[in-house]
């Protein structure tokens, strides 16, 4: 597998229980970083990868996620007549000339794998990424994951999976690979335990939701059946392919946000917070001011 990836898929039709009852009618993927909905974060890194193509999987619910990339006359008309150019711009560029978004809708929510085999129809037989856009991936001032995994793939002639080391303790939460001798960044994958014990852990490289995979993932997945919890498990589909073809492990470079959850939302936007152009330095005055009034930090 030698040619750059073109197309990205990003599933989102989950349920996001997670986040009830605030997903009862706002999908997980549109939840704010400061002012920018999760999927941007994703879908910026994905083009930034050279992604044209961006599929979304998506449930009869989510019209939010398709609104958000459609065009907005009315709103864009308002803000033009009321010369707001700079959000004008900000509307507009969701998404740039030259990358186009489809639309695939996932009937039942059987599980992640049968998400990505949904979109076997648009990807069609090349390698592709695919984007979990709940873990927010953030490296400042560098490439982003994905960028750094394709580049990887393409060298390589391999797919890639993205990993984080995590404690040992913690393995349980965690897809854990077995890899070839690891490089600074990267090795071959050889095996894959869903969420194993600190005690049976492989390794501590935890698998985070950003893969370069093969268009033979689907013909895997095709034959995967239900696996942990009844559904289509994708990294039951990679295991199958990992005798036959090189997936790599790679570790990014970047803070990987698990925006999944409460704490790696909270976590993420204060990050954003401190470091964004606008509200930084009052975000920081307001943090330093709430953990001295809670008597975490002096400030006299
Ligand atoms: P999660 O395991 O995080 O599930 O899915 P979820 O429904 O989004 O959230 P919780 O756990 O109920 O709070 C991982 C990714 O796979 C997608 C999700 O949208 C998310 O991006 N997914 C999961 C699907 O697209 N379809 C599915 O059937 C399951």
């Amino acid at each position: 597998m030698t040619k750059r990836i073109r197309k990205a898929v990003f599933p989102v039709a989950g349920l996001g229980t997670r986040f009830l009852p605030a997903t009862k009618t706002v999908p997980k993927e549109m939840l704010p970083i400061v002012d920018k909905p999760l999927i941007q974060y994703a879908v910026d890194e994905a083009i930034e990868a050279g992604c044209d193509t961006l599929i979304f999987v998506t449930n009869r619910y989510k019209h939010a996620v398709a609104d958000y990339f459609d065009k907005a006359y009315e709103l864009e008309q308002k803000l033009e007549k009321s010369g707001k150019h700079r959000q004008l711009d900000l509307v507009r560029n969701v998404l740039p000339e030259g990358v186009r978004a489809v639309f695939v809708t996932q009937a039942e929510a059987l599980g992640l794998g049968h998400a990505v085999l949904c979109a076997k129809p648009v990807v069609g037989d090349e390698p592709f990424a695919v984007l979990l856009p709940d873990d927010l991936i953030w490296n400042k001032g560098g490439p982003g994951a994905l960028k750094q995994m394709a580049d990887h793939a393409e060298a390589n002639g391999a797919g890639a999976i993205a990993v984080q080391d995590v404690p040992r303790e913690q393995t349980a939460s965690y897809g854990i690979v077995a890899t070839d001798d690891f490089s600074e960044r990267s090795g071959r994958i050889r095996r894959m335990v869903e969420k194993p014990s600190p005690e049976t852990a492989p390794s501590t490289l935890a698998v985070v939701g950003r893969y370069v995979l093969p268009a033979g993932i689907f013909d895997a997945l095709e034959k995967t059946g239900r696996g942990a919890g009844g559904e289509i498990q994708l990294t039951d589909a990679i295991a199958s392919l990992l005798d036959t073809t090189q997936i790599d492990a790679y570790r990014f470079r970047g803070t990987r946000f698990d925006c999944g959850t409460h704490l790696g939302l909270v976590e993420a936007t204060i990050r954003f917070a401190l470091d964004h152009e606008k509200i930084s330095d009052a975000a920081r005055d307001s943090m330093a001011r709430t953990l001295h009034e809670l008597g975490v930090i002096d400030l006299d």
